[in-house]
């Protein structure tokens, strides 16, 4: 257990509303935000830049080693690059669960997330977070929310950036590959850590999640 700070995990499957929740705790506590997701996504973003084959494990790993990802002010950097915007593509979505399931690259994100949270109060997202990257949290959330619904956020989500080429089926075909590839990869797959308090987000609004995890936190 982190005695002196406040480590904050929360996991769950994609569409569970983890960043948005993970976010508004951030603010309200006044610690810092850590999106484990982002990193993968970055990453990914760089292997499909460079063309090479999604499927090319050797090539992966040597763009793996001149590749840097940094956090700064909730901002992505990849190589030195903010990406915010281009890591939540669909073509990123589509391809992540691929790429975070090779091994070297989860110990080297794995590696730069403990680094980040070592001296400072976090609240940390993924889907590893409280059992691999910080299993002496303080706090453990699991988010969930049936696939339909998980789908259908991500669905109007994508609606109001503009996109409109794509279906609400496609999209909960997508989610369930996603989740099917997070669930059953062998390194850290996405599990319910023993000690994580389960909060089923599916029908509930934002606020009532964030104001449940607040008042465990503050043992309310
Ligand atoms: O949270 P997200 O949807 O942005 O995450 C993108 C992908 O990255 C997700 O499909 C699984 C992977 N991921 C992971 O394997 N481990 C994490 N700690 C965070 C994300």
């Amino acid at each position: 257990m982190n005695s002196n700070r406040l480590v904050i995990a929360i996991d769950g499957p994609a569409g569970a509303g983890k960043s948005t929740i993970a976010k508004k705790i951030a603010d309200i506590l006044d610690i810092e935000y850590i999106d484990t997701g982002a990193m993968y996504r970055a990453f990914t973003l760089k292997v499909l830049n460079s063309n090479i084959d999604i499927n090319n494990l050797d090539e992966i790993l040597k763009l793996l080693d001149t590749t840097t990802i940094e956090f700064k002010n909730r901002h992505i950097y990849l190589d030195g690059t903010r990406v915010d915007e281009e890591i939540r593509n669909n073509i990123i979505s589509n391809n992540v669960s691929q790429i975070a399931k090779i091994k070297e690259v989860r110990e080297k994100m794995v590696e730069l997330q403990q680094k980040l949270a070592i001296s400072n109060n976090v609240i940390m997202d993924g889907r590893d977070i409280g059992t691999v990257v910080l299993p002496n949290a303080n706090y453990k959330f699991f988010l969930t929310a049936s696939v339909e619904e998980r789908a259908k956020r991500r669905y109007k989500e994508l609606i109001q950036k503009g996109i409109s080429n794509i279906t609400y089926e496609q999209i909960l075909e997508e989610i369930k590959k996603r989740d099917e590839i997070d669930s059953n990869r062998e390194v850290s797959p996405l599990r319910k850590s023993q000690d994580a308090y389960v909060i089923d987000t599916t029908n509930k609004t934002i606020d009532e999640t964030v104001q449940e995890i607040i008042s465990i936190i503050e043992g309310r």
